[in-house]
């Protein structure tokens, strides 16, 4: 039982699925992704108009051949090899008006500033009924929350129970946003790795719209906080919603 709840999940709420339905359910004609690597993510996703950040892509040629012949907008993908603040300062003004974007996934590198820093240059792309995922909300250990500037730098040295998987102190962002923009309806779905969810409009119907104790705190304490002390109040710290919440109370979703 516990295995098929696990997968059903899965099917809904792992970054590659979720990210292909939330574009069907808004309609999506354009989506922006920070962080490609061999574009698993970005490929598949039935968008039109689609634009890719990363420094350092590793997109196989015959992978993207065939995600081609699957859906041929992909030959009008645009591709920034660069960083994301390169693409912020030189590209994005000539590539995404404000206030059109329709999706957004950012999952570049893996720290909390940079991460905060890539969501306030894409929120003025955004539509008023736009969403940006974010990846790696809500870290599983101590050691996958380990800051750092790469994970090559964690992997050089591991902290203890590290398994390979590395999110970094991303989680910082969520009550950082709460705090900074209070305008923005933001939660954690609870899965694969934590996928955080940022809107500006409120995507429950008010009866189930995700209730969390208002904690009293500043940004300096953020920078503060350790992994410990999140997870003894992860629910409120990172706005956790399990997956099940989502597929039956989101007004997207219905
Ligand atoms: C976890 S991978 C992305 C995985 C991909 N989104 C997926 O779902 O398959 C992170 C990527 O971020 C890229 N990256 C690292 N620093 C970056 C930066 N400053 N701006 C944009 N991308 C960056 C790395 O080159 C790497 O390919």
């Amino acid at each position: 039982m516990r295995t098929l709840k696990f997968m059903e999940a899965e099917a809904f709420t792992h970054r590659r699925n979720l990210l292909p339905l939330l574009a069907r359910k808004l309609k999506a004609k354009s989506y922006l992704e920070i962080g490609v690597k061999g574009g698993k993510t970005f490929l598949p996703i039935r968008v039109r108009k689609k634009y890719a950040v990363d420094p350092n892509f590793t997109i196989k040629a015959a992978y993207k051949k065939s995600q081609i012949w699957k859906y041929p907008f992909n030959m009008f993908a645009k591709y920034f090899p660069c960083t994301s603040d390169e693409f912020f300062e030189k590209h994005c003004e000539h590539t995404i008006k404000k206030s059109t974007l329709d999706l957004a996934f950012i999952d570049g590198l893996h720290t909390y500033e940079q991460t905060y820093k890539d969501i306030e240059n894409t929120l003025p792309l955004l539509k008023s009924s736009g969403v940006i995922l974010v990846h790696d909300c809500s870290p599983k250990s101590a050691a996958a929350a380990c800051p750092a500037n790469s994970i090559d730098e964690v992997k050089k040295n591991p902290p203890p129970g590290f398994d390979g998987l590395w999110s970094g102190d991303v989680w910082k962002i969520i009550p950082r946003l709460t705090k900074e923009h209070p305008e923005l309806d933001v939660f954690v779905i609870d899965h694969d790795s934590g996928l955080g969810i940022i809107s500006k409009s409120n995507l429950f119907d008010d009866e189930h719209t995700p209730k969390f104790d208002q904690l009293d705190y500043s940004i300096d304490d953020i920078d503060g906080w350790d992994y410990d002390h999140m997870d003894k109040n992860r629910k409120n710290i990172i706005k956790t919603v399990n997956p099940e919440y989502l597929k039956t109370y989101c007004l997207l979703f219905n």
